[in-house]
């Protein structure tokens, strides 16, 4: 898409979302195309080393997806028909699917207004629900919305205080320094997304991590088909059997070495993208602070910045959300917006019986929101492109 600035020359478009492979992931595809080993092997386990001493924890599990990881670090902690899973409603549609992949429910606990990331004080409060009900609850699993912290201490000492272990849904916070500890290691797992869009990618991939041993040793079965041993050691040990048990239904979850390459590549990058991100934060905060029409999200360490999601004073302006993403497509100027709560969606509001305003917090800040493209690769002139074109919106649609 083009677009006609004001000296009337055609500007391109500035998409959503941009990935920043360069020629490190490039040799490191080609190598493992030429290697002979294609699938889950040496780079993988390579991947899985470098990972886990880039958060500090004894064990990284690589995955096709985040989901397959969220789906097996809830299977490891005996999530089953009888229990219940509370999670936000302000998340991606993987974060509670899973739940349902294993025949357990799901239970949405409102937000913050602040962070639009699970509640700790609404937490609390329907844990004790919950036990008072009689029900099993399996786990807690808060969403870092956009790559900024959930207030992990207070979650944590809310779900100890019931014995419930956390797995914290870290598909956008990497790599998030939160209190001294990194995001995804707070919990009893954590989870990591390498998608297209995230903060590194693998095309498509993802890593649990965990200190547990006993939960790594599940997901490590789990995640192919069951078998007791992985194929790379079955194919290449030196002392290579064919033989080999299955010992579970398991999944087929595992990533390829050619995912591989590209994550190892990207994880060296990762600091170097997280300060490139945030310096598109600080422009944009700064550059837009005089708006009174727009609530910025606060400049906090402890936040990746995967999203950079802003929200519309409704009462200041004569357009809602969706008129004024429109404006900003016209204008060359790719959006997106975090998130339809899942209590919107028909699959929960039917099974559950929701209603929307049974998430009143969510249900404002979905109503209000929509994210602004946040990448490394944008430039100076890029991020002055899409702050010159928000403001020139908001103030021929602000009330006066
Ligand atoms: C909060 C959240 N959790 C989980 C996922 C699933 O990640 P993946 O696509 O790697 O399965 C996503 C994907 O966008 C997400 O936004």
């Amino acid at each position: 898409m083009k677009n006609r600035s004001s000296s009337g020359r055609t500007a391109p478009a500035i998409p959503f979302a941009r990935p920043s492979i360069g020629p490190e992931e490039e040799a490191g595809v080609l190598a493992v195309l030429r290697s002979g080993w294609l699938t889950t092997g040496p780079v993988t386990a390579r991947f899985e080393e470098a990972f886990a001493r880039a958060v500090g924890v004894p064990h990284a599990l690589a995955l096709n997806s985040a989901t397959a990881g969220l789906h097996l670090a809830l299977e490891a902690l005996g999530t089953g028909p009888d229990s219940l899973v509370l999670t936000t409603p302000y998340t991606f549609t993987a974060t509670a699917e899973v739940v349902r992949y294993l025949g357990a429910d799901v239970r949405f606990v409102d937000v913050e207004e602040r962070t639009a990331n699970l509640d700790p004080a609404r937490l609390a409060s329907a844990l004790e629900a919950a036990v008072r009900e009689g029900r099993r609850v399996a786990a807690v699993v808060p969403v870092h919305v956009g790559g900024r912290a959930c207030d992990m201490e207070a979650i944590a000492a809310a779900a100890a205080r019931h014995g419930v272990p956390v797995v914290e849904d870290s598909a956008h916070a990497f790599p998030v320094l939160h209190r001294g500890r990194m995001l995804g290691t707070w919990g009893d797992a954590g989870v990591f997304s390498f998608y297209a869009t995230k903060a590194i990618t693998t095309g498509e991939g993802g890593m649990v991590v965990t200190r547990r041993d006993e939960l790594a040793k599940r997901i490590r079965v789990m995640r192919l088909h069951g078998i007791d041993r992985d194929v790379w050691n079955r194919y290449t040990a030196a002392n290579g059997s064919w033989e080999y048990d299955v010992v579970e239904a398991g999944y087929k979850y595992n990533l390829t070495d050619l995912a591989s390459a590209i994550g190892i590549a990207q994880l060296a990058k990762a600091g170097t993208f997280l300060d490139l991100r945030r310096r598109v934060a600080r422009a944009y905060l700064a550059g837009l602070g005089g708006c009174d029409w727009l609530d910025l999200p606060e400049d906090t360490d402890d936040n990746g910045w995967h999203l950079f999601v802003v929200r519309l004073s409704a009462e200041r302006l004569s357009i809602d959300r969706d008129r004024f993403v429109g404006e900003l497509q016209q204008r060359g100027i790719g959006t997106s917006v975090h998130f339809i709560p899942l209590h919107l969606m028909s699959y929960y509001r039917e099974r559950y019986a929701l209603r929307p305003e049974d998430f009143p917090v969510a249900l404002r800040l979905y109503r209000a929101a929509f994210s602004l493209p946040i990448y490394p690769s944008l430039t100076e002139e890029e991020i002055a492109r899409v702050i010159a074109a928000v403001c020139e919106v908001g103030e021929r649609f602000r009330v006066r």
